[in-house]
């Protein structure tokens, strides 16, 4: 039988929204280390799908570069969990992505192409979807963005 009592919002009070407050709590370095991961994840996506060696695919290259530059480098400023002092693993990760922005660039411009693909794959697949992930961990901010903090 369908519900025929009229609509009461309060019904659904225990029903959480989505909040953002965990990440704006984080401070303006994670908020724009988190915007600039998500745009490198939707323009990964999109270089990953379209033709490969065009100039369109050199564009948006340099500009996933960049941005994956600038996701690696703000992370350096973002210390919620401390492992090594006040770093983390995941800023070993940040340091190698560093190191294989630039010999991805490297290996584009000397016509590597084998090199080039393994490690765009290895940014993409094992840097930002595995690093993004992570987020999703109890007690991470983006985790409690959707599913609440912890009790
Ligand atoms: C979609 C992808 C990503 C999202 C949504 C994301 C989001 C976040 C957020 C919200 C934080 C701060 C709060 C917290 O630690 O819970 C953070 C911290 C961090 N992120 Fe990311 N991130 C992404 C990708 C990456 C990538 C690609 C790297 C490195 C290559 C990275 C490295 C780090 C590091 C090192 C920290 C600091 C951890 C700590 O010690 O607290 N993240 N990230």
């Amino acid at each position: 039988m369908l519900d025929q009592r009229p609509f009461d919002p309060a019904r659904f009070a225990s029903v959480d929204a989505m909040s953002l407050a965990p990440l704006l709590a984080e401070g303006p370095v994670a908020v724009i280390h988190t915007i600039l991961a998500v745009m490198a994840f939707l323009l990964g996506l999109v270089q990953m799908a379209l033709r490969k060696g065009t100039r369109r695919h050199r564009m948006a290259g340099y500009v996933w570069l960049g941005l994956m530059a600038v996701v690696a480098l703000t992370s350096f400023w973002i210390h919620t969990i401390r492992t090594f002092g006040p770093f983390s693993a995941i800023h070993l990760l940040s340091t190698l992505t560093l190191i294989v922005i630039v010999y991805g660039i490297w290996t584009a411009r000397t016509h590597r192409v084998q090199a080039h693909r393994r490690s765009m794959i290895f940014l993409f697949v094992g840097a930002l979807v595995i690093a993004g992930g992570f987020t999703f961990l109890p007690d991470r901010a983006i985790h409690d963005m959707f599913f609440g903090a912890s009790q």
